[in-house]
């Protein structure tokens, strides 16, 4: 055999069983309708996950459907329902299944002595009694059968030894061992895992698998110690969703797995990576759920660059084909690494994106762009492409003044009704409008609405006087957000506070309409202009 298939077939293929539509479906606000839990089983399909566990059939009528509707129309994976150890509900389970080709029955019963004696009521004689009668029960109408001793991690090791060789001797050929309040620690909840293999007698019958919580924020880790002592099967959610604060994360054990050499070369899923942002997002549209922005692999920041010294390590492993981050981004079906401009990204970070919005500009212009930049980024929490834009479309004075004012006349005082006639100019033609408001800058503001019909927002307007005296010169400064959120600044100064507020709201107006009616002219870049001289 040659060696390349030798060392592939050494791997151990780790099964991810993704429990986004049980465990997670089950925390507060993550509710799903039966149509949105179908789109994201075929999302899991198409990720590639092993297992799907769609449900809990027996709590309630839609459950049963939605279970049911998954088992028959989601092809791929095996489709897994939940049900505790109870016969009914082992019966109607697997009657939920019954459409599916590929399926699973889950059946779960609490061990720990805190359960046992405060929610179950039981001897330990009785809930190995219930496992038992409830694998034999399941494993009578269903062939692949899954057992867990819920809040295994507080259960006595010995008893815990005894309910999971009863569950195998019945039928169960998976065990998973549930961290089911978090509480575990990756060194003991990976002894775990190892003492069970070695103590119980008919554990290679069964494969293990590990169901970790994340309330001390170990989920992830203490799943990773289980693979390494040789659970086989991960139990996970997209986004970390789950109940309290959520399941291991699959994206983060899929990645984990792929990304440390060592365990690469030990371990595989059947994974295909390019879903992972893909299926993330779904899961955080149907659940309403956001993901928070600092989350590994998948949250928005995650592959974010923004302080100066990180983005100059960026640009630089770019230009030598390299990467900074340890994932590439593309890896997991996301774009590119991203540069997010703020006030501490630094001429490189500016020069880098303008470049790749395809502005090259001189020494002295990126100077003076890069001072306005800082102004604006020093008021902001980051400055969009679209500000970026319109600072180099004012540096290089690409801004045309599409429509140019004319005219402007204001009644106002009194008990007159404020009152603006405006006429402005586009080329040769002229468009005269006449609108009232609740004050002189309002009546102003909307007659010349009237004319330049584009959609926006005023963000801001600011009036502040260059020099002193009643005959002082005022500033107004208007800034307005269009459709796409991009901010668009204008300036305008007059002795009068109505025409330098008609000004600056004519040049912010200007700016954005020159933008929806396809922005400034790019000047090439060197390599742009040279790809296109090759083309032509
Ligand atoms: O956390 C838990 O113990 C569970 C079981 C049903 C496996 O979700
Ligand atoms: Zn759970």
């Amino acid at each position: 055999m040659p060696a390349a298939k030798r060392s592939r077939s050494k791997k151990t293929r780790i099964m991810i069983f993704d429990t986004t539509l049980r465990d997670a479906e089950q925390c507060p606000g993550a509710a799903m309708t039966g149509e949105e839990k179908l789109q994201v089983a075929r999302q899991l399909a198409r990720l590639g996950v092993d297992v799907i566990e769609a449900g809990f059939p027996y709590s309630s009528p839609g459950e049963f459907e939605s279970v049911q509707r998954i088992a028959s129309e989601v092809r791929g994976p095996t489709i897994c329902g939940l049900s505790l150890c109870r016969l009914e509900g082992i019966d109607r389970t697997a009657e939920a299944l019954q459409a599916g080709k590929k399926v699973r029955l889950h059946a779960f019963l609490s061990t720990s002595p805190q359960h046992r004696e405060g929610i179950l009521r039981k001897s330990r004689q009785e809930v190995v009694e219930m496992a038992v009668s409830s694998v034999e029960r399941a494993r009578s109408q269903i062939d692949e059968v899954e057992f867990s001793p819920m809040d295994a991690t507080r259960t006595e090791f010995d008893f815990l030894c005894e309910v999971v060789e009863g569950a195998i001797d019945a039928g169960a050929s998976i065990i998973n061992i549930p961290d089911t309040l978090g509480y575990s620690v990756p060194s003991e909840f990976g002894e775990l895992i190892r003492r069970l293999r070695e103590s119980v007698p008919n554990i290679d019958r069964a494969a293990i698998s590990v169901h970790c919580h994340d309330d001390l924020g170990l989920a992830t880790a203490n799943s990773l110690a289980g693979v390494l002592n040789g659970a086989t099967q991960v139990e996970c959610t997209i986004n970390g969703l789950g109940e309290r604060a959520g399941n291991a994360s699959l994206e983060e054990i899929v990645v984990i797995l792929d990304t440390r050499r060592e365990l690469k070369r030990r371990f595989s899923t059947g994974i295909n990576m390019k879903e992972i942002y893909r299926s993330s997002r779904l899961v955080r549209d149907v659940t309403g759920i956001p993901v928070q922005p600092n989350k590994a692999i998948v949250g928005e920041n995650a592959f974010a660059h923004s302080s100066g010294v990180h983005v100059d390590g960026v640009i630089k492993l770019l230009e030598r084909g390299s990467s900074f981050e340890i994932v590439r981004p593309q890896k997991i079906g996301r774009e590119k690494s991203e540069i997010v401009l703020t006030s501490r990204s630094g001429r490189k970070a500016v020069r880098h994106r303008l470049a790749e919005l395809g502005y090259e500009l001189s020494q002295s212009e990126l100077e003076k762009t890069y001072q306005r930049f800082l102004a604006l980024a020093d008021q902001r929490k980051e400055v969009t492409d679209g500000e970026l834009e319109s600072l180099v479309a004012d540096e290089l004075r690409l801004t045309q003044e599409i429509y140019a004012l004319d005219y402007l006349h204001v009644v106002s005082g009194g008990t007159t009704i404020p009152t603006a006639t405006v006429r402005l100019r586009r080329n040769s033609e002229e468009f005269q409008s006449v609108a009232s408001g609740v004050g002189s800058v309002d009546s102003v503001y909307k007659a010349i609405n009237d004319v330049i019909k584009l959609p926006h927002k005023l963000v801001d307007y600011t009036v502040s006087s260059v020099t002193g005296g009643t005959d002082a010169l005022g500033e107004v400064t208007v800034r307005i957000s269009d459709r796409a959120g991009t901010v668009h600044t204008g300036r305008g100064s007059s002795m009068d506070i109505i025409e330098a507020s008609a000004k600056a709201y004519m040049q912010a107006l200007n700016k954005a309409v020159f933008r929806a009616e396809g922005g400034p002219t790019r000047r090439k870049t060197k390599k742009k202009a040279k790809r296109a001289k090759r083309r032509t």
